[in-house]
């Protein structure tokens, strides 16, 4: 089993992780996105999966399509070709600008269709550098395991050599990719501090705490306390130069974040 103290970076006082993409200046989990956190220097890539209703995993978050793309409805209840045939990209744009990571050349389908976990993959297989993924099984309870087979079934098809983190704010979930596949380190997401995990416990076998970044305001001993117990720690959703110094501070281990560029360009 991989033990934690597995590092996304060694070089670097905390890991940067990509929310969702660069989803601060690119629509969240569209390849754009994806290709420009990768070009800014994030160390990973996080991303949502959802299972749609013929047993494909797509990266998005919402329970339904509504928010960010021109259709409507629950993934679960719309097909694969359903979902490709909607566009995730237009509702992010403002302005005239060109973002250059839609060069001309690629397929307008490329840039703004649904981004499948299977082409994210390839995303990083094929990348000029290593960068990790941190994947987070949403909806896990729904489907009963089906989620998570499907996304180990990828990994095993695709077997990245960087690192890859699976995260979850469902314990059973967590449960079910550690049961199948011990080697993969597990993080558990956490948006309230329950008191039962004030002194740094985890669900038992998870590697990582995921708590927001509004709990480690709250109650900065935590980073410590987790540490204490052989936990690593990374925090989300950490966007503004404030909450990365407190990090820093604190010895987190990760921040994930909309803007990886901004954070790297204050890490360095
Ligand atoms: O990375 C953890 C964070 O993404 C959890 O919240 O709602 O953005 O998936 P959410
Ligand atoms: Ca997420």
């Amino acid at each position: 089993e991989i033990r934690p103290g597995l590092r996304l970076s060694p070089d670097r006082p905390v890991s940067v992780i990509a929310h969702r993409g660069a989803s601060e200046a690119a629509p969240e989990h569209t390849l754009a996105a994806y290709r420009r956190a990768i070009d800014e220097g994030a160390d990973a890539l996080e991303c949502d999966v959802r299972l749609t209703a013929d047993g494909h995993l797509v990266c998005v978050h919402d329970r339904r399509v509504n928010r960010t793309s021109n259709g409507r409805g629950a993934v679960s209840a719309l097909e694969l070709a359903d979902l490709a045939a909607l566009d995730f990209g237009s509702w992010k744009k403002e302005g005239p600008d060109e973002d250059p990571y839609e060069s001309p050349d690629q397929e307008e389908s490329d840039r703004t269709s649904v981004l499948t976990l299977e082409r994210l993959l390839q995303l990083v297989a094929d990348a000029p550098r290593p960068v990790g993924l941190a994947i987070e099984t949403k909806h896990p309870s729904r489907w009963a395991g089906q989620v998570e087979a499907r996304l180990l079934q990828l990994l095993e098809k695709y077997r990245p050599v960087t690192p890859v983190r699976v995260m979850s704010f469902s314990a059973r979930s967590l449960h079910r990719i550690r049961a199948a596949a011990p080697h993969i380190p597990t993080v558990y997401l956490m948006s309230l501090l329950l008191p039962r995990h004030r002194d740094g416990r985890l669900p038992p076998g998870v590697a990582v705490a995921g708590p927001s970044i509004r709990i480690l305001r709250a109650r900065p001993e935590y980073v410590e306390r987790a540490h204490r117990l052989g936990n690593e720690v990374y925090a989300w959703t950490v966007n503004e130069p404030e909450d990365v110094e407190l990090c820093v501070r604190l010895g987190v281990d990760a921040v994930i974040t909309n803007r990886p560029q901004q954070v790297l360009a204050q890490l360095r």
